[in-house]
């Protein structure tokens, strides 16, 4: 029962829309009424700037580790990847948002900070390799989900001090959130076909 009601939390968690409430707080402008329409970081530094978007970056990680820590404050038995999922969910498809939410990039990253610190600095040195080889917040994300999962696998087996065994309920999560991620990215993979996907003004792809 215990168990129900903090994953329930962990959703709620996932539902807190920061960079949708920052907008209309502070900016007086709805993000998903701008750029890609998204809730998350990408669009908030779009729309808003580099201070709200450092800002909903940190939220939107935290949100995830938090959620993800929840069985560990609690003294719960489920695993805690569990209130990791539950909360990407939550940021996904909101209670708050009319269930139109984010596409799980930074949420997922709060989980791996939470389940292994090692592992999550691992995983954001190859979204920031990703980022600066093709300069799209959306294609780094998507390919990082893929070497993300393979690395679950292969890290344990030759870097043991970033991941220490073989966790196949991680796996197996990677997985399907991955397929999830990419899922979400439909549009951005339709925009980066007709080469209208939006830029980062660095690395070996920004826009001239
Ligand atoms: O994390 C979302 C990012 O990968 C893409 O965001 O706003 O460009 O669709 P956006």
């Amino acid at each position: 029962m215990k168990e129900v009601l903090l994953l329930f939390v962990a959703y709620l968690l996932g539902s807190l829309q920061s960079g949708v409430w920052i907008g209309q707080l502070f900016y007086k402008k709805d993000i998903r009424d701008f750029g890609s329409g998204n809730t998350g970081t990408t669009n908030t530094f779009r729309v808003l700037g580099k201070k709200a978007g450092i800002i909903v970056l940190f939220m939107d990680i935290l949100k995830g580790t938090l959620a993800t820590s929840l069985p560990l404050l609690f003294h719960l038995g489920l695993n805690p990847l569990w209130f990791g999922v539950a909360a990407i969910l939550g940021h996904t498809f909101p209670i708050f948002g009319h269930f139109k939410g984010g596409k799980a990039v930074a949420t997922s990253a709060g989980m791996l900070l939470a389940y292994s610190p090692p592992f999550f600095i691992y995983s954001a040195s190859i979204f920031v390799i990703m980022l600066f080889l093709s300069s799209m917040v959306s294609l780094a994300s998507m390919v990082s989900a893929v070497i993300i999962t393979i690395s679950t696998v292969v890290i344990p087996l030759i870097f043991p001090s970033i991941l220490a065994y073989q966790d196949w309920l991680l796996t197996s999560l990677a997985v399907a959130i991955s397929i999830f991620i990419i899922y979400r990215h439909r549009d951005n993979i339709k925009r980066i076909k007709d080469g209208t996907e939006s830029h980062v003004p660095f690395g070996l792809n920004k826009r001239k």
